[in-house]
C-alpha cells in the first residue's frame, strides 16, 4: 500500500491544526444547524469569492439539486454527459429533464455552437460544467442564456478557486455549485456550496436545505431535505482554506512537470493552459490515440497498474452512454463519447513529489521508442 501512487491524496492540515478548530465544539456542544464555525467558515468563502449570496451544504450533490428546486425550474436543462454522475443525477432527481449537448475536443467543456439546436420550448436551464478545473465559453454561454430567458447553473464541483478574467469564477452564470469532497483540491471532508446572484433565492435555499421548514413560521412551506453542512466540516474548511494557496502552488509544480514531460508524446493529448484564467490544478486528463500510441487505454492502465500507479478513467462512460441514461435521453454526442473512450487522470496532488511524475513519464515514453 505505502508505495502505491493513488489518483489522488487528500490535503489535510494538522491534527494539531484541526483539533485546535474543533476545541469550542466541546463546549457549546453544537454541532450542527448553523453553528458558529459553519458561520465563520461562510463569510470567510464569501470573502474569497467576493460573493453577497452563498449557503454551504454536507455535499456538492444536495446543493446541485437544491438549487434546481429552489429556483422552481421545470421541463429540460440543456447539460453535458462529460461529467460525473451527479450533474445528470441531480436534474432527474429535481424532477426535469437533461437534455446532452457534446463537448469540445480541445477543453471537453460544453459546445456553446451547440446549445441552440437543443433550445426547445421545455429548455428552462443550462448546466455547463467546468471539467477538471478548465472552465466553459462563460460569455458565449451567457448571451446564449440573455437571447433565451434560460438560468445558468454551473457545476463548479471541480473549479473552487479557479480565476477567470481577475474574478472568482463563482461570480460568473445564476448560480454556481462547488464541491468540497475529500478527493477535490480544497475539502470540507464532504460537502460543498452554492454561490448565486439573485439574494430573493435565499430563503428557498435555505428551506430546501433544511426540510423545508420556515425559521420564522416553523411551518413546513415546501418539501426539503436536510443538506447542511456540520461544525466538524465546516472547521476542516477553514483549517484548509489557510493552506490552499500553497496547495495549488504545489499542484502547479506537478502540473508543470507533466506538461514538460508529456508534450511531446506522439498520441497523448495533454490539455492547454487556456486564456485568461488562474487555474487550480485539480487533475491531470491525458487523453490516448491508440491509433498512433503503441498502446490502448486499458494496456497503458495495466502497465502504469503494474508499477503501483493508479491513474483512473475520469469520466468513463460518457453519460449518454450509461445503464442508467443510455437511449433516454435527447442529444447527440460523439466527442464525449469518444473523450470518454480514450482519457485517464494521471495522479495530481499537492504533496506529490516529483520524482514520482518522472516515474509515471518515464513509463508512458517507455512504449513509445
Ligand atoms: C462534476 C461533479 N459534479 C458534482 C459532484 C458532486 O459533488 P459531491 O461529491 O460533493 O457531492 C462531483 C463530485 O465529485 C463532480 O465531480
Amino acid at each position: 500500500m505505502d508505495n502505491k501512487i493513488l489518483v489522488t491524496q487528500t490535503s489535510m492540515p494538522s491534527f494539531d491544526e484541526y483539533c485546535e478548530e474543533i476545541k469550542s465544539v466541546w463546549d457549546s456542544k453544537w454541532l450542527t444547524n448553523n453553528g458558529p464555525i459553519h458561520n465563520k467558515f461562510k463569510s470567510q468563502l464569501a470573502d474569497k469569492m467576493n460573493c453577497d449570496n452563498i449557503e454551504l451544504f454536507v455535499n456538492g450533490h444536495q446543493a446541485l439539486v437544491n438549487v434546481i428546486k429552489s429556483m422552481g425550474l421545470s421541463g429540460e436543462i440543456i447539460t453535458t454527459p462529460f461529467t460525473f454522475a451527479s450533474t445528470t443525477n441531480a436534474i432527474i432527481e429535481a424532477g426535469l429533464v437533461p437534455v446532452f449537448c457534446d463537448v469540445k475536443l480541445d477543453d471537453y467543456t460544453l459546445d456553446s455552437s451547440k446549445i441552440e439546436d437543443l433550445i426547445t420550448d421545455k429548455t428552462c436551464a443550462i448546466m455547463p460544467v467546468h471539467v477538471f478545473g478548465y472552465i466553459c465559453d462563460i460569455d458565449a454561454i451567457n448571451d446564449i442564456a440573455k437571447k433565451h430567458d434560460l438560468k445558468v447553473i454551473y457545476d463548479a464541483a471541480h473549479a473552487f478557486s479557479v480565476k477567470y478574467k481577475g474574478q472568482d469564477i463563482a461570480n460568473y452564470g445564476d448560480c454556481s455549485m462547488f464541491s468540497f469532497h475529500a478527493t477535490k483540491v480544497f475539502n470540507t471532508i464532504e460537502g460543498g456550496c452554492l454561490v448565486f446572484t439573485d439574494s430573493a433565492l435565499s430563503e428557498n435555499i435555505a428551506m430546501y436545505r433544511n426540510f423545508g421548514l420556515n425559521p420564522l413560521t416553523g411551518d413546513i412551506e415546501i418539501c426539503g431535505s436536510n443538506a447542511k453542512m456540520n461544525e466538524f466540516q465546516a472547521a476542516m474548511g477553514i483549517c484548509n482554506l489557510r493552506h490552499l494557496d500553497n496547495e495549488i502552488a504545489k499542484r502547479k509544480i506537478v502540473s508543470d512537470k507533466y506538461d514538460e514531460l508529456l508534450s511531446s508524446v506522439d498520441g497523448i493529448s495533454i490539455m492547454s493552459a487556456q486564456a485568461d484564467v488562474d487555474r487550480n490544478y485539480a487533475y491531470y486528463p491525458i487523453v490516448i490515440d491508440d491509433q498512433v500510441y503503441p498502446l490502448d487505454r486499458e494496456l497503458l492502465i495495466e502497465l502504469l497498474n503494474e508499477n503501483n500507479i493508479f491513474p483512473r478513467k475520469y469520466f468513463y462512460p460518457s453519460l449518454n452512454d450509461t445503464k442508467a441514461y443510455k437511449g433516454l435521453y435527447k442529444g447527440v454526442t460523439p466527442n464525449s463519447s469518444q473523450i470518454s473512450e480514450r482519457v485517464i487522470c494521471l495522479p495530481m496532488y499537492a504533496d506529490l513529489d516529483v520524482s514520482s511524475v518522472e516515474k509515471i513519464c518515464s513509463i508512458i515514453w517507455s512504449v513509445n521508442r
